[in-house]
């Protein structure tokens, strides 16, 4: 199953075309296979106090197949991870967070060693981050630095690449022809 975490938020979004171009290179004939989880769509529980004692309380009790850890298991069960998310603020949209905080679940999508570090639980082994951003400095540290890190070192997914295409709200840019050249680059990002 491929597992598309789509966080854009504008309905001409265009990182969600770069990405559907993503996943139809992935899926060639098999587009049913991608499993859709639209951020924007989803009414978050807040990871509040009552939220966290909840969730200790299944994990304590090895309540694995919870409602509330559904997210969780898509993620550590999917084959393969495309993350749809506009570069905003250097980083990305706060609803990717939010869902990030839902899917790292101890004994779910990663567990700690006894010397405290995480080793990751999830089957995936390729990530595809994919990104548009309005200018040209787009540092990677907060966006998809941060995703690459949790990947490796939570998830335990080695394999992780960045598609993505930038400028494109530059006064005078050639935005079609930015999405075309991207588009045409996926392949050698895959
Ligand atoms: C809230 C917000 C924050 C943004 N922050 C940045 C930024 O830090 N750097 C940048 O280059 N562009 C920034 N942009 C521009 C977007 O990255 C750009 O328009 C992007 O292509 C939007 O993706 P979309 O078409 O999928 O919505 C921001 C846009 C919004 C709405």
């Amino acid at each position: 199953m491929i597992l598309f975490i789509d966080a854009c938020v504008r309905d001409d979004s265009r990182t969600r075309r770069l990405s559907e171009e993503v996943l139809k290179k992935i899926t060639g004939e098999k587009p049913e296979d991608v499993k859709r989880v639209v951020l924007k769509d989803i009414d978050f529980a807040v990871t509040d106090q009552d939220y966290l004692r909840a969730r200790d309380e299944h994990l304590a009790k090895g309540e694995f197949d919870s409602e509330m850890f559904l997210l969780a298991r898509d993620f550590a069960a999917a084959d393969c991870i495309v993350i749809a998310a506009p570069y905003w603020d250097l980083s990305f949209p706060a609803a990717l967070k939010h869902y990030i905080e839902q899917i790292n679940v101890v004994g779910i999508t990663f567990e700690y060693t006894k010397e405290g570090f995480p080793r990751g639980l999830c089957k995936a082994d390729r990530l595809y981050y994919v990104m548009t951003a309005g200018g040209n400095y787009i540092p990677e540290a907060y966006g998809f630095g941060y995703i690459e890190e949790l990947a490796r070192s939570f998830y335990g997914i080695e394999n992780v690449k960045l598609i993505k295409a930038s400028g494109l709200d530059i006064n005078g840019a050639d935005t079609e022809g930015i999405m075309r050249q991207a588009i045409l680059d996926i392949e050698k990002a895959l």
